[in-house]
């Protein structure tokens, strides 16, 4: 079988947040504090891949996707799309970038303006870029409200007039108004009841074989991204510890950290006697060593003190060589 070329690649990219100290600090001309919110990231993204974001709050998912959007600037290392360092794309890349890449956002009901109606909000994407005569852009918003699983007269409600999970749908059917090649979603179905929850996987999973879209999907539930996703890379503080096929990552963790994930979801696997002590450490100015020394329940001396570790993923002979690019 010969592979696809890539969609995005990001080669050991970089975000670092400068945070001011404020107060006393700032007189004293105290140099801003680092934040690494992405620390060496490299990550390869082929067309029809479905990928999992996993990790605690904090560990850099949305900093990543929204690199991959374009909305964060790097502060070293190269995103790429198709090849197109995608913070220097021409206006023609980029409008072919903005046509086939569609974001469902975190904040589903504060991504939409609740100024306009669901007719608006979905057809926003179809007038920019022209994929239909205006005559006919009710008629096109109401086969996607249809798609989702919303009746036609939903196209006359402001999202104040809808519910949570209503709410997401419209914002799935304005992902896919553009008919994008690309579905990048953050938290798409998290804190929606689980009937609701369930439907939306069912539909974004039916589309993802319909439409052969390539998913990019952060989640918190290890047993969503197992549903949805063929890959999962799992996140911790800007960094991917573990990389590989989802079955695969979660039947045999290979890093502690996925192992003490996987102790969240007790109810999807076999359960490990291994907890997560602690809470995620502050991204600011970290120490030098691995990251995850601190809450590791194995302690091994060698990863306190040996920063190597820490960047790469432990060996998992095909997934590094799926997931992660080469140099
Ligand atoms: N604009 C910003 N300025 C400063 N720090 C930021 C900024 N955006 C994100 N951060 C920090 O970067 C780190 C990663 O944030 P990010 O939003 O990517 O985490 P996340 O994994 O998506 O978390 P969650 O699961 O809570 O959404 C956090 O420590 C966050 O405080
Ligand atoms: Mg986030």
């Amino acid at each position: 079988m010969t592979e696809t070329a890539p969609i995005f690649r990001l080669l050991d990219v970089e975000k670092v947040y400068q945070i001011d100290r404020g107060g006393w600090s700032r007189l004293r001309r105290n140099p801003p504090r680092r934040l690494a919110a992405l620390d060496g990231i490299r990550l390869m993204v082929r067309a029809g891949d479905s990928i999992a974001l996993v990790g605690e709050s904090g560990s850099g998912k949305s900093t990543l996707l929204r690199v991959l959007l374009g909305l964060t600037e790097t502060s070293d290392g190269r995103a790429l799309y198709r090849g197109d360092d995608i913070a220097v794309l021409t206006d023609e890349k980029r409008r072919s970038f903005q046509r086939d890449v569609a974001m469902i956002y975190q904040d589903a009901r504060a991504s939409l303006n609740p100024r306009l109606k669901a007719l608006d909000l979905i057809g926003e994407p179809i007038r920019q870029h022209a994929l239909c005569p205006e005559p006919e852009l009710r008629d096109r918003v109401a086969a996607l409200l249809a798609r989702v699983g919303m009746p036609a007269d939903t196209a006359d409600r402001y999202p104040g007039q809808l519910s949570g999970g209503q709410v997401r749908r419209v914002a799935i059917a304005r992902a896919l108004a553009s008919e994008p090649k690309v579905i990048v979603a953050d938290e798409a179905v998290s804190g929606l009841d689980v009937s609701t929850q369930a439907q939306l996987l069912n539909l974004l999973r039916g589309l993802q074989h319909e439409m052969g879209l390539t998913l990019l999907f952060i989640t918190h539930d290890l047993a969503v991204a197992s549903y949805l996703c063929r890959r999962i890379a799992v996140m911790y503080l800007g960094r991917i510890v573990e990389t590989g096929p989802t079955k695969e990552v979660l039947r045999h963790p290979l890093h502690p950290y996925t192992r003490a994930l996987l102790t969240a979801s007790p109810r999807f696997f076999e359960p490990i006697a291994e907890t997560l002590p602690g809470e995620i450490p502050s991204p600011i100015d970290l120490p030098p060593g691995c990251r995850f020394a601190g809450r590791c329940r194995r302690q091994i001396d060698r990863s306190r003190t040996v920063a190597s570790t820490s960047r790469r993923s432990p060996r998992r002979a095909p997934v590094a060589k799926s997931l992660a690019s080469t140099r």
